[in-house]
C-alpha cells in the first residue's frame, strides 16, 4: 500500500479535538488543496467560509442537531454551493443584455446548476479532508448543516444562489479514536457491474455482517427496535433531525427555484 492509500485507509472521523489552534501555514495548506480540487468547467462553483467567531461556532453546535463538539473544533469550514458569485459576474459583464441582442433565451440558476455546485463544493471539501489528514489533522463532516437553513442564511448573510453543502470540523485528535474503525459494507453491495441491481431480502440479510450480525437478526435496541436495521430507521431515517433536514432543504429549494 502506498502512502496515499495508507492515509485513506487509516482516516477516521475525529470528534474529540486537542484545543491547540491550527497554524496559519496548516490552514493555508488545507485551503490550497481544496481549491486545487477538480471543479466543473473550472468555475469553482463554491465558497468556503472560515468560521472563527466562537459565538457562531456555538450557534452551529445547536442548529446542527445539538452536536456540542462542533463548538470545540479549532478550525471550522463551511462549504457552500455557490452560483451567486457567477450570477453577479454575469450581470457585471452585461451577459443577459448581450444574450437579448443576440436573440438568445436566458435563464436563472436551476436544479442542474445547484447539483453541479454541490458536487464542486463536496469535492473541494473531501480534498481538504485528505490534505488535513496528511498533516496529522483530523476532521469530521457535519451533514446537519442542511437543517435550519433560515438561521444559517441569517448567520452567514447567505445570498439567494448559495446553499450550505457541508460543514467540516478540523483539529488534532485529542487521543487516538477508541474502538475499531467503522466497518464498511461488502463491496458487492456497493459496486455494480454495468447496470444497477436490487438485492433480495435474503441477500440483504448479509449486508450487516461486517457490523457483527446479520441484518435481520433479532436483538433488542433502544427505542424498541428489534434488529439493527430497525435501529437505524428509528435513530436516523425517521428521527426529528431527518424531518427538519427535509423541511429546511425544501425551503431552500423553493427559494433557489421560485420565479420572482
Ligand atoms: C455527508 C456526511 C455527513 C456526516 N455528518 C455527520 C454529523 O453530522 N455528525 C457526526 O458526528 N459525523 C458525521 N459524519 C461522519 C460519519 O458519521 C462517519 O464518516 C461514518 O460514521 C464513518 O466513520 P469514519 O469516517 O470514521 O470512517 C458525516 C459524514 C458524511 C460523509
Amino acid at each position: 500500500m502506498n502512502r496515499t492509500l495508507e492515509l485513506i485507509e487509516k482516516r477516521r472521523s475525529i470528534r474529540l479535538f486537542d484545543s491547540t489552534p491550527l497554524a496559519q501555514h496548516e490552514k493555508e495548506a488545507i485551503l490550497h488543496a481544496a481549491l486545487r480540487a477538480p471543479t466543473a468547467g473550472a468555475m469553482m462553483l463554491y465558497t468556503i467560509i472560515e468560521v472563527n467567531d466562537p459565538h457562531k461556532k456555538a450557534i452551529l453546535a445547536e442548529t446542527c442537531d445539538h452536536q456540542a463538539f462542533i463548538a470545540s473544533a479549532p478550525y471550522l469550514l463551511l462549504f457552500l454551493a455557490d452560483y451567486q458569485r457567477w450570477m453577479d459576474l454575469y450581470e457585471a459583464a452585461g451577459c443577459a443584455a448581450r444574450a437579448a441582442e443576440l436573440d438568445r433565451q436566458t435563464r436563472t440558476p436551476a436544479e442542474g446548476d445547484l447539483f453541479l455546485a454541490l458536487m464542486d463544493a463536496l469535492i473541494a471539501a473531501q480534498t481538504a479532508v485528505i490534505a488535513a489528514e496528511s498533516l496529522g489533522i483530523g476532521s469530521c463532516y457535519i451533514g446537519d448543516i442542511i437543517e435550519n437553513w433560515e438561521q444559517h442564511r441569517e448567520l452567514f448573510n447567505l445570498p439567494r444562489y448559495t446553499f450550505p453543502a457541508v460543514l467540516l470540523c478540523f483539529g488534532r485528535p485529542k487521543r487516538a479514536p477508541l474502538g475499531n474503525p467503522v466497518p464498511r459494507f461488502d463491496p458487492k453491495f456497493i459496486v455494480h457491474q454495468d447496470v444497477y441491481r436490487r438485492f433480495s431480502a435474503e441477500e440483504l440479510n448479509d449486508m450487516h455482517l461486517p457490523f457483527g450480525q446479520p441484518s435481520f437478526e433479532p436483538k433488542e435496541y433502544p427505542n424498541g427496535a428489534q434488529n439493527v436495521v430497525q435501529a437505524n430507521y428509528l435513530r436516523k431515517f425517521i428521527a426529528d433531525f431527518s424531518f427538519e433536514m427535509t423541511r429546511s432543504a425544501r425551503e431552500m429549494l423553493k427559494n433557489w427555484l421560485e420565479d420572482r
